[in-house]
């Protein structure tokens, strides 16, 4: 069993957290002050607010693991702000705190579904106790969370799909170097799979056992990424708090999964390189030397070589993680996988809405096949799923599908054509664009394109010659 599947969502959470992360929401500027010295003392990362309508902006922002509630606040009461609380999050631990801790107030707030009840005055040890149980169980269960879904998904070889020789040398490759600890780059267009073969390595790795652990190294700020990945100790900088764990060593005998590398910034590349090379590293602010065994697996879709060239990526660090590359070539290139894919995700869609999968009509596959596909397999997931959504009949018809791949007539807008275009010119070139768009479907075949407009062929013809109708390949000789 995975021991975790560390997202590198509730990493960023993480940041500033050592116990947990808790909201007091009270009107009284000098309970909120003691609570959060209290609680700040202890390790928790504090944020306050002074009444519901501020409180629900702040858990709107970001996740918590508790809220302390003030029973009495002015406008919305304790009870209303935590109806509102648990209309968005029906797991979230709330305990309420009042100055009257009467049975009635107590029975109310637990109908409303609070965890807990603490009266004032409070005692600070027994406030704690109840914190930190309250805090243990919100993270116990989402480790549980965690844990179903990483099993769910057991992203083994199954869950990914293609048949194409260019994926099958990929399925080979990775087959053989899932079980070393050589570093990978996977390089390829957003949305071809790169996340998905980096868990497929690890999953079929002596460190499946261990944490997969991914970072996005582009999107997050670079202090903010090196106190992720480094970790830093207690005072560090101003708001570390306490010490905390990089996810190096999160990932430690596991592997961590660098996303988006190549708009990683030159200082922490420099950084990363010193791990590579030594496998150690130390917290920011600390002294010691911290060895891990982790492996390193790096995913770009920016052309790192390129990178390299203009001095926005370090050439020494290029070739460290250059040992294995894997490309994923774009959907575009490997079209035989889209009536697997489709298939595949038709499937995953029926099952996660409860209903039956739907057939893919010939009709809605001709434009799936036709498609340029910039988004790649995520594009192509997003389209299905939109179908599936959609579907009132058992078929995946082309109406169901987006403008983008069938509402070819969209493009003969008049706006495509100069504002001095007349009616006749405008005519003749839609005639010309619907023409040439039939041959394409053809694939060029003016016998077929013919019967398909239901003319003779020699009228088809003489069109072709009056509109000038560019063909392109594959013209038969008719
Ligand atoms: N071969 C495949 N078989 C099944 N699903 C796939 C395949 N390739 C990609 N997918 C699915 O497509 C989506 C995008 O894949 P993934 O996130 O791995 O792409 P990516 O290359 O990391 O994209 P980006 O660069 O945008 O982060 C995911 O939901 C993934 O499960
Ligand atoms: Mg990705």
């Amino acid at each position: 069993m995975p021991e975790a599947i560390i997202n590198h969502v509730s990493a960023g959470r993480e940041e500033f957290a050592s116990l947990g992360s808790v909201l007091i929401i009270d009107d009284e500027a000098a309970i909120r002050e003691s609570l959060q010295t209290l609680l700040d003392l202890e390790g928790y990362e504090v944020e306050t607010a002074g009444d519901g309508g501020e409180g629900l902006a702040h858990l709107a922002d970001r996740p918590f693991d508790l809220v302390l509630l003030d029973f009495a606040l002015p406008e919305r009461n304790g009870i209303e702000v935590l109806r509102d609380i648990r209309e968005r999050d029906s797991e979230l631990p709330v305990i309420m705190i009042t100055a009257y801790g009467t049975v009635e107030n107590a029975v109310n707030a637990m109908q409303a579904g609070a965890t807990n009840f603490i009266q004032k005055p409070w005692d600070n040890q027994k406030l704690l106790a109840d914190v930190r149980t309250a805090v243990g169980r919100r993270r116990a269960e989402e480790e549980v969370i965690q844990l179903k879904r990483a099993l769910k998904q057991r992203y083994n070889f199954e869950h990914i799909i293609g048949k194409s020789e260019a994926m099958l040398r990929i399925f080979d490759l990775v087959a053989q170097v899932a079980p070393s600890r050589s570093t990978v780059l996977l390089q390829g267009e957003s949305g071809t799979g790169k996340e998905l073969i980096a868990k497929a390595i690890h999953m079929n790795s002596p460190r499946k056992d261990r944490a997969f652990v991914p970072v996005n190294t582009g999107s997050t700020p670079p202090d903010l990424l090196e106190s992720t990945l480094f970790g830093h100790v207690k005072g560090a900088f101003t708001s570390a708090i306490a010490s905390k764990k990089g996810l190096f060593e999160v990932a430690d005998r596991g592997t961590l999964f660098l996303d988006e590398i190549g708009t990683m910034n030159l200082e922490t590349q420099a950084k990363i390189l010193r791990v590579l090379q030594d496998r150690k590293f130390m917290h920011l602010g600390g002294v010691n030397q911290i060895q891990v065994d982790v492996r390193i697996i790096a995913a770009t879709n920016v052309d790192l070589r390129q990178q390299v060239k203009e001095a926005k990526f370090r050439e020494d660090l290029f070739y460290r993680l250059n040992v294995i590359t894997i490309d994923l070539p774009p959907l575009r290139q490997r079209k035989n996988d889209i009536p697997l894919l489709a298939e595949h995700f038709i499937a995953k869609f029926a099952e996660q809405n409860d209903r039956p999968a739907l057939r893919l009509t010939p009709e809605a596959l001709r434009p799936l096949m036709d498609y340029d596909w910039p988004g790649n397999v995520r594009e192509l997931e997003n389209v299905i799923e939109r179908a599936v959504v959609l579907a009132t009949g058992p078929n995946l018809t082309p109406d169901l599908l987006p403008d983008q791949l069938v509402g070819r007539g969209s493009q003969f807008a008049i706006m495509d054509h100069p504002p001095d275009a007349s009616l006749f010119e405008i005519i003749e070139d839609c005639e010309r664009r619907i023409i040439s768009d039939m041959l394409e479907k053809c694939n060029w075949n003016q016998t077929e394109a013919a019967d398909r407009f239901r003319i003779p062929l020699s009228t088809l013809n003489q069109k072709i010659k009056r509109l000038s109708v560019e063909i392109k390949k594959n013209q038969k000789r008719e």
